[in-house]
């Protein structure tokens, strides 16, 4: 099978791509992504000599780009490219709804026009906005509510409509969020990490009072693995765990195993338009693709705080390049 992964130099995208290559020894990886501050090519040094993996710096907005990148074509196009970070998608909508809905446009012609059989769009809960209890289901209208999720709902409104109006094969995820290594430290796990490991305190929004669900990058891949090879054209599946915890409740994982108490929070102004509470339900997902999560919060966690441990040298540079800097001026416009 020969894919074309995009945005493969980010986190989960990076993630993937190892999986595969790991995986399926005959596989041929394509990666197409941008290097955006989030992309980095050290996520992937350890397939950068595979004969089954090629990377092309080019951005998913550009069709001469994807054209270059697919070739005489593809299995599949899973796309991971995205602007992610909710905060800078506050401060700076314009290059979200570039990516996220121009970019997945460009995917789609491509998949129209045959240069691909079908798409893959890994997609985010936060598209049906926030539920106070109970959870979503893959037919849930979308509610967003900050300019990131708004910009994917439209990615994947885009999807839809293709589906309906060209019959072009694509199949949309929902995932909740991710965890682990390479993650860029803005997130909140990777910052809190990080902080702690410098001695700083973490900045925690509206006491730690939202709920986030969690899944290990190695349980997403496995469940990308199943849509991959099983899912249905057309169909939408949602990727998540069950396990929902309070903002404050992952801090005090990460706190206790750093060996820090309460201390160390620093409480700041909340995020605005702040999601309160996400949660998917995965039983399609469970029941026809016959999907279990293997990592618990617990475990997960504990590899990710010592993965970066051990890896400072990875974190450090980034964190000292842009992240300051950004959230600088981030704390002074809110
Ligand atoms: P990330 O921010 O770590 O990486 C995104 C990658 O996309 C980077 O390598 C970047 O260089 C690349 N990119 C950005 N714009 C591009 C463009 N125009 N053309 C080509 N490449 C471009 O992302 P992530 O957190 O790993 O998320 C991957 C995907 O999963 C995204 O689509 C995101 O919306 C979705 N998602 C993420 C989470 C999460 O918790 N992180 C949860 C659910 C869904
Ligand atoms: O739900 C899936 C989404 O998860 C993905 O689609 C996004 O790409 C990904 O960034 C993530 O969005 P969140 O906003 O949930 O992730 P973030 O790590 O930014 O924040 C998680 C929670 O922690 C959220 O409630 C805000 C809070 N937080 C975050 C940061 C960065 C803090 O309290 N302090 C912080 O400094």
């Amino acid at each position: 099978m020969k894919i074309l992964i995009t945005g493969g130099a980010g986190f989960m995208g990076s993630n993937f791509v190892k999986y595969v290559l790991d995986k399926y020894k005959d596989y041929k990886v394509i990666n197409l992504d941008k290097l955006t501050y989030a992309g980095n090519l050290e996520n992937l040094t350890l397939v950068e000599n595979n004969p089954n993996y090629i990377f092309f710096k080019g951005d998913i907005v550009k069709k001469n780009d994807i054209k270059k990148a697919v070739g005489k074509g593809v299995d599949v196009i899973i796309n991971y490219a995205a602007e992610t970070h909710v905060d800078r998608s506050i401060l700076n909508p314009r290059s979200f709804i570039e990516t996220d809905v121009l970019g997945t446009y460009e995917l789609l012609e491509a998949v129209r026009k045959g240069l691909a059989k079908k798409l893959i769009q890994i997609s985010t809960d936060e598209v049906y906005g926030d539920i106070e209890a109970g959870e979503f289901y893959e037919n849930s209208p979308f509610m967003p509510n900050n300019p990131y999720s708004a910009s994917k709902a439209g990615g994947d409104l885009l999807c839809r409509a293709y589906k309906r109006t060209y019959n072009t094969p694509v199949i949309e995820t929902h995932s909740c969020n991710f965890y682990g290594p390479h993650q860029f430290p803005e997130k909140l796990i990777p910052l809190f990490i990080t902080n702690l490991l410098e001695n700083k305190k973490v900045p925690l929004y509206n006491r730690g009072q939202n709920i986030r669900e969690w899944i290990s990058t190695w349980d997403h891949c496995r469940a990308v693995d199943k849509i991959l090879h099983q899912g249905k054209i057309g169909e939408v599946y949602n990727i998540s765990t069950g396990e929902r915890l309070k903002n404050i409740q992952v801090a005090d994982y990460i706190l206790n195993e750093l060996g820090f108490g309460p201390e160390m929070i620093q409480h700041v102004q909340d995020r605005p338009g702040h999601d309160l509470r996400y949660a998917v339900n995965h039983d399609k997902l469970a029941k026809e693709l016959d999907f279990k999560p293997e990592i618990s919060f617990e475990q997960g966690i504990k590899k990710t705080i010592k993965w970066y441990k051990n890896n400072k040298r990875w974190w450090k540079k980034l964190k000292d390049k842009a992240f300051d800097k950004y959230y600088q001026k981030q704390y002074k416009k809110l």
